[in-house]
């Protein structure tokens, strides 16, 4: 929700910026025509399908479909959420947002003040690793696990001493900071009042965002107490299934990333680094969902997953895979790499060395490979029976891959593991599947109600609200979407130079917005020189089609009736409405 930001400022915010320059300030855009094109920074193409529109103010992929505005773009691009998209659109042309007071239902917080707690707590338990009376014992733990002094110092890790106020006293120096320390899940609350250390005796590990802002922390116990890893909870700035240990390093170090290896354990990202393969990332102790996927095709088109060998590993491994199939979009790659039984990465690399366990990676096994091999070893691939089975089994699995050329690539793979000829699968993965799937970019139906015709007219074209003088006759309109036609001609009607981008932006927040959205980018067919005859002839054949159904309503209340009861104007009308489907 915008919280505490106005819309009126949204609305001036988007009327302001401009798309191109948003977008070309991060992706390469080349004119073409009135518009702007590149190859889409959401899918990997080779020729360029992305386009950006300075009159509309949007952008979308032909080819993958992705589509918004200014804004839309820095929430997918930058993957920042919606306040900081407005606040990086507003720093960018230098205004200050403006924040309603007392309508928000939430308290606001103010995170500006929360990372820079979070910075000044990471360098606390940075200097307690040089300084502290115990420090030595901890670098011999550090050095024990294969790390050097640079790694350390690469990955930001320090030291929590033991001991239950050492943060509370070098941080808590007011209420009112004790209480955003309290907040950052780094102090917890007494039950009899006050505040103690929540990370104690403890190797820290700071956990950083994408900007490479600290936003939580990872503690490692020197010795074999429980729990082994402590990690911060849910905050304000922390979000565990949005984030990803290790990849602000590794697009900070790698020159050119090309695929990111995932592993479960910050030691693991660590320890690899330690011999050069800088690539990685750990999930924070959970199962690697869509959202990190998102994150990381977005940088690299190749994710590799590691997993231990054992049943965990491998049940692991398999809900990566469900995780993955719907975001394989075209040319996006995934394989999992099953490590020895008792192996981690960490321990791995400590023994294969760095050149054995790039081989092993090079060895790792395609996410085609790895699906048809675990269901075949779920059924009895020698019998009929048994492959009908495992058909069956592939079946929702693939058909949540998006359409496209790998799709058709597993359906051919499954026709011949289950020894159907070519072809036979193909309208079988095809049909009733294929309507949970998101769908491609809209298509005109030829039967479109006048509504939606109109409606997506305005939104590609603005300015055809000039046509409408009639606003009333509209309004009583008995149709589906009519309400929200006179809303969108409203709202033109007071931001007459409105860009589609910004009546998009208006309606985000809204049930309505992801219709809006659709048609945004529906294909309307036609030369530009037609659309104002088109958008005459929807609103005769709405006004045509509304009087047909008033008509008919009439109709049915009359000839409820009996014919006695009518008075004499009402068998007027009556005879009226019957003559009329004679001309009709
Ligand atoms: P592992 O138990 O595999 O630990 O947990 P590890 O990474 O190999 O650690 P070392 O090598 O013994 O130091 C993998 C990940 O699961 C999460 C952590 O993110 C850890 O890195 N985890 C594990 C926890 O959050 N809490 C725990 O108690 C254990
Ligand atoms: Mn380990």
């Amino acid at each position: 929700m915008a919280g505490l930001i106005p819309q009126s400022f949204i609305d001036e915010l988007v009327n302001r910026v401009d798309i191109v320059e948003v977008v070309g300030g991060r992706v390469d855009l080349k004119k073409a025509g009135k518009e702007y094109k590149a190859c889409c920074p959401f899918h990997n193409e080779k020729t360029p399908s992305f386009t950006v529109s300075q009159n509309k103010q949007f952008y979308h992929c032909f080819g993958c479909g992705a589509n918004g505005t200014a804004l839309g773009f820095l929430m997918e691009y930058e993957h920042m959420d919606f306040v900081e998209a407005v606040e990086e659109l507003a720093h960018s042309i230098g205004i200050e947002v403006p924040r309603e007071q007392g309508i928000s239902h939430h308290n606001h917080v103010d995170t500006g003040d929360l990372y820079v707690l979070m910075a000044e707590a990471a360098v606390f338990y940075r200097q307690q690793l040089r300084q502290h009376a115990q420090a030595a014992e901890v670098i011999d733990y550090l050095k024990g696990r294969g790390l050097s002094g640079e790694i350390s110092q690469m990955f930001g890790i320090g030291y929590a001493p033991p001991g239950w106020d050492n943060l509370l006293k070098a941080l808590g120096t007011s209420q009112q900071r004790i209480q955003k320390l309290a907040e950052l899940g780094l102090l917890i609350t007494k039950d009899e009042g006050g505040y103690y250390d929540r990370f104690r005796a403890r190797v820290m590990f700071p956990i950083h965002d994408r900007r490479g802002r600290v936003i939580g922390f990872g503690g490692r116990v020197l010795g074999d107490d429980t729990p082994k890893y402590l990690n911060s909870p849910e905050t304000p700035l922390f979000h565990k299934g949005r984030e990803l240990y290790g990849l602000y390093e590794a697009k900070k170090n790698v020159r050119k990333l090309d695929r990111l290896l995932v592993v479960e354990g910050y030691m693991d990202v660590v320890a690899l680094a330690q011999f050069e393969i800088q690539n990685v990332v750990a999930t924070l102790g959970t199962a690697t969902t869509a959202e990190h996927l998102e994150m990381m095709y977005r940088v690299v088109p190749e994710v590799i997953f590691c997993f231990d060998g054992d049943r965990a590993g491998k049940e692991a491994a398999w809900r990566a895979l469900q995780n993955c199939l719907p975001v394989l979009r075209e040319g996006r790659q995934a394989r999992f790499l099953f490590l020895p039984d008792g192996e981690d990465p960490d321990s791995m690399v400590r023994s294969a060395g760095r050149d054995g366990f790039m081989r092993q990676l090079e060895a790792s096994m395609p996410l085609s490979e790895f699906l048809f091999a675990e269901l075949a070893s779920q059924v009895d691939v020698d019998s009929m029976d048994g492959r009908a089975r495992m058909v069956e089994l592939a079946r929702p699995l693939i058909a949540q891959l998006p359409a496209g050329v790998f799709q058709q690539m597993m359906v051919a793979r499954l026709e011949e593991l289950s020894h159907m000829g070519s072809g036979a699968l193909g309208s079988m993965v095809g049909k009733e599947d294929r309507q949970t799937m998101r769908m491609p970019a809209a298509t005109i139906d030829q039967r479109v109600s006048p509504v939606r015709r109109l409606i997506a007219l305005l939104l590609q074209y603005p300015l055809l609200v000039q046509q409408v003088q009639d606003l009333e006759s509209i309004r009583c309109v008995q149709q589906r979407g009519v309400e929200l036609l006179v809303a969108v001609l409203e709202y033109l009607q007071q931001q007459p130079q409105a860009s589609t981008g910004m009546i998009l932006e208006h309606w985000r927040n809204e049930d309505a917005g992801r219709h809006l959205q659709k048609l945004a980018i529906e294909s309307l067919d036609l030369p530009e020189e037609g659309l104002q005859a088109e958008f005459s002839d929807s609103l005769s054949h709405l006004l045509a089609l509304d009087a047909e159904v008033q008509r008919e309503q009439r109709l049915a209340v009359l000839s409820a009736r009996p014919l006695s009861g009518l008075s004499d104007e009402e068998k007027a009308e009556f005879s009226r409405l019957i003559g009329g489907y004679g001309q009709g």
